[in-house]
C-alpha cells in the first residue's frame, strides 16, 4: 500500500462551529501500525472517517501514493469504494441471517472471486482469527468478542491495503481486550496490513502503535514512536495525557507558591541559568526514588523533603503520596515500601528525568541536553 498522506486536512461541520479537525499533516507509510490518540471530541474519528472518504475535507488535501483523493481547492474527491480500504467500528454489524463462515466470505462474494479462491482465503482467515469452529453458528450465538474477530475477520479477507479500526475493542471486557490486542499485532505482523487505530486508551496505543499521533482539539500534538512520545513528551498535553499514575509537574512563580516548585526551580536555575522560571517541569512518578535518610539521596540530584501522606498497593506496585507544604507528589515502586504513613523521607529525581516546558508548555529541548549531561551518582 502507498503512503497514505493528509497535508494541511481540516474539517468544519458547520458554517460557524469550530474546526473538528485543523491543519492536521499525517504521513501513514505501509505497514505501519499508527494509533490516533487523544481525549473524546479531539477529532480522531473525524481524521479516520476523512482517510476513509466517509467525510469530505472543507480544506487541504489527502493523498494515497502520487494519487490525490481529496482535495477542496482541486475539487478532487475519490469515493470510499474505491480508495480499498476496510473499515471496523466500534459496533460492528455483522449480518445476523447469515452463518460465521458466510459473514467472512461476505466481501469476497460481492467482488465475485472465484469459488476455490474464496474458500482458501475464508479458511485461512477464519484459522487466523479462531473462530473456524464457530463456522456453522449465527453471530447472536457468539459472545461480543467472538463477534468482534468475525468483524475483523470479514476485513481482513478482503485484504484491504490499509484497515482502518475505531475503538475496535471498546465493548470487550479487560481480559478479552488483551487478548484481542495481542491478535491484532500477530495480525498486523501476519498480513503486514497498514493499520488507522482510533483509542483514547493510552494503554492501548503503546502497547499496539508503531507510531502514535496524539490529538488535542483537532490538532496534532506529536507524532512518535510509543517510547517518543512517553519519554519525550512534545508537550504538557502529551505529557499529563500519557502515563498512569500521570506525571508530577511543578509550575514555578505562580501565587501562593509551593516549595517544591520553586526547589525545582532553583534547581534547574543553577545549571541552566537563562531557564529560571521558564514555566515547568515534568517529573514521571517511576523516575523518582526515596530515601529516609539524607546520606542516601545521591548526589546532584533534585531532592526535597517530605512526608509520606499514602501507600497505595496496585498488585506488584505501590503508589507513594509524598506531600510537602503545598505540594503533592505521586512516585511509584515495584519494591514493597517498608515506611509508614506519616514518615518523613526525601525524594530525588535524576536531572535527565526532569522534562522541562516553557510557559507555553512546549518542550525546552536545550534543556534536555544541559541536564543530560550532569553528573550524577
Ligand atoms: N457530524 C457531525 N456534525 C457536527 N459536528 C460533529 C460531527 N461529528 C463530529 N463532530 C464534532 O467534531 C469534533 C470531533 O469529533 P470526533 O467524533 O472526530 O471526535 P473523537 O476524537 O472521535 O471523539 P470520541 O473519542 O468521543 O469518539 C467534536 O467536537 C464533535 O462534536
Ligand atoms: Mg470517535
Amino acid at each position: 500500500m502507498p503512503t497514505i498522506n493528509l497535508r494541511g486536512a481540516q474539517k468544519n461541520y458547520g458554517v460557524n462551529s469550530a474546526n473538528a479537525v485543523s491543519n492536521l499533516d499525517l504521513e501513514i507509510r505501509d505497514g505501519e501500525f499508527m494509533c490516533l490518540l487523544g481525549p473524546s471530541g479531539c477529532g480522531k474519528t473525524t481524521t479516520l472517517r476523512m482517510i476513509a472518504g466517509l467525510e469530505n475535507l472543507s480544506g487541504g488535501e489527502i493523498r494515497i501514493g502520487e494519487c490525490v483523493v481529496d482535495c477542496v481547492a482541486g475539487g478532487v474527491f475519490v469515493p470510499p469504494e474505491k480508495r480499498e480500504m476496510g473499515l471496523v467500528f466500534q459496533s460492528y454489524a455483522l449480518w445476523p441471517h447469515l452463518t460465521i463462515e458466510r459473514n467472512t466470505d461476505f466481501g469476497l462474494r460481492l467482488r465475485k472471486l472465484p469459488k476455490a479462491e474464496r474458500e482458501e482465503r475464508v479458511e485461512r482467515i477464519m484459522q487466523a482469527l479462531d473462530i473456524a469452529k464457530y463456522r456453522d453458528r449465527y453471530p447472536s450465538q457468539l459472545s461480543g468478542g467472538q463477534q468482534q474477530r468475525v468483524a475483523l475477520a470479514r476485513m481482513l479477507a478482503i485484504n484491504p491495503g490499509v484497515l482502518l479500526l475505531d475503538e475496535p475493542l471498546s465493548n470487550l471486557d479487560a481480559r478479552l481486550r488483551l487478548e484481542m490486542r495481542a491478535e491484532l499485532k500477530r495480525l498486523h505482523k501476519e498480513f503486514k496490513t497498514t493499520i488507522v487505530f482510533v483509542t483514547h486508551d493510552q494503554w492501548e496505543a503503546m502497547t499496539l502503535a508503531t507510531t502514535i499521533a496524539v490529538m488535542n482539539e483537532g490538532t496534532l500534538q506529536q507524532m512518535g514512536t510509543p517510547n517518543d512520545i512517553y519519554d519525550r513528551p512534545a508537550n504538557r498535553f502529551v505529557a499529563e495525557f500519557v502515563g498512569s499514575p500521570p506525571i508530577n509537574i511543578l509550575t514555578f512563580g505562580q501565587t501562593g507558591t509551593s516549595d517544591v516548585a520553586d526547589k525545582a526551580d532553583a534547581y534547574l536555575a543553577a545549571r541552566c541559568p537563562h531557564l529560571a522560571g521558564v514555566g515547568s517541569v515534568g517529573i514521571r512518578p517511576e523516575a523518582i526514588g526515596y530515601a529516609t535518610r539524607i546520606e542516601d539521596v545521591p548526589k546532584g540530584s533534585f531532592s526535597g523533603e517530605t512526608t509520606v501522606t499514602g501507600v497505595l498497593p496496585t498488585g506488584g506496585n505501590w503508589i507513594l503520596e509524598l506531600r510537602s507544604e503545598s505540594h503533592t507528589l505521586f512516585l511509584t515502586t515495584h519494591v514493597l515500601p517498608r515506611i509508614e504513613q506519616g514518615a518523613r523521607v526525601f525524594f530525588f529525581a535524576p536531572p535527565e528525568a526532569l522534562h522541562v516546558f516553557d510557559t507555553d508548555g512546549r518542550r525546552i529541548a536545550e534543556a534536555d541536553a544541559r541536564l543530560s549531561g550532569l553528573a550524577y551518582n
